[in-house]
């Protein structure tokens, strides 16, 4: 069984009862966090780019677990260089196995770059996540685009995590379209309500995309959901 926790903002924890892989890792710092940095064990680290509120905890959650850092070439290097252990640089449209089963990144419309110490984080990247034969794909930082057509005709979606709080990234109407896009079996929307310029009504998201079929779940920071 792979379950999906939900831990604030773009974070979410997937456990698939062997290897535990966690997505941007916001947590110190993060409002809505209901875990600390020093609570997560895990064995992948996740990035889809290297905003603070992505990159966030990453470094210190990957040193003490040893686990591995995957996200697009640059970020990784910026990790090794922090002395993460072990980094997977990958780069868009490309992918790779892992233990939790495989991996691929999607092109995502959104910035990287934050203070002069990362400097130039490479492109932002959403990911396809195969394990346990379920597929989660986890948007990342993005506008709509109309390439989430061919991602969903690519990889029939089991969830799909989708931002909807505008002013960064899609609001709820744009994260509604990505759905008539994508065509995901289900929907969970993140990316709203951490700060006031992305304040959202996740209960509108989830009524307008009934028209598509597609269920949206609202999950506290903190609950999970069961991908059986
Ligand atoms: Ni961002
Ligand atoms: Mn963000």
């Amino acid at each position: 069984m792979v379950s999906l926790t939900f831990l604030g903002h773009a974070c979410f924890l997937i456990d698939n009862g062997k290897h535990r892989l966690i997505i941007d890792p916001f947590l110190s710092g993060n409002p809505l966090a209901k875990v600390k940095p020093s609570d997560v064990q895990v064995d992948f680290v996740l990035l889809t780019h290297g905003h603070g509120d992505h990159l966030g905890d990453a470094i210190e959650v990957a040193k003490r677990c040893q686990a591995t850092i995957i996200s697009n070439f640059e970020l990784a290097t910026f990790c090794s260089g922090k002395g993460v252990e072990k980094t997977a640089g990958l780069h868009i449209g490309g992918g790779a196995d892992f233990p939790f089963g495989s991996l691929k990144l999607t092109i995502a419309h959104h910035g990287s770059t934050q203070g002069s110490e990362l400097g130039y984080g490479g492109n932002p990247v959403g990911f396809i996540i195969r394990t346990d034969g379920k597929i989660i794909y986890h948007a990342g930082d993005t506008g709509l685009f109309l390439d989430m057509k061919l991602i969903g005709e690519l990889d029939k979606i089991d969830v799909a995590l989708l931002p909807i709080g505008g002013y960064f990234t899609m609001d709820v109407n744009d994260a509604a379209r990505a759905v008539e896009f994508l065509r995901p079996q289900k929907a969970i929307p993140m990316h709203y309500n951490t700060f006031d310029p992305i304040k959202a009504d996740p209960k509108v998201f989830v009524n307008k995309i009934k028209h598509f079929g597609v269920e949206g779940i609202i999950l506290q920071p903190g609950h999970s959901y069961n991908l059986g």
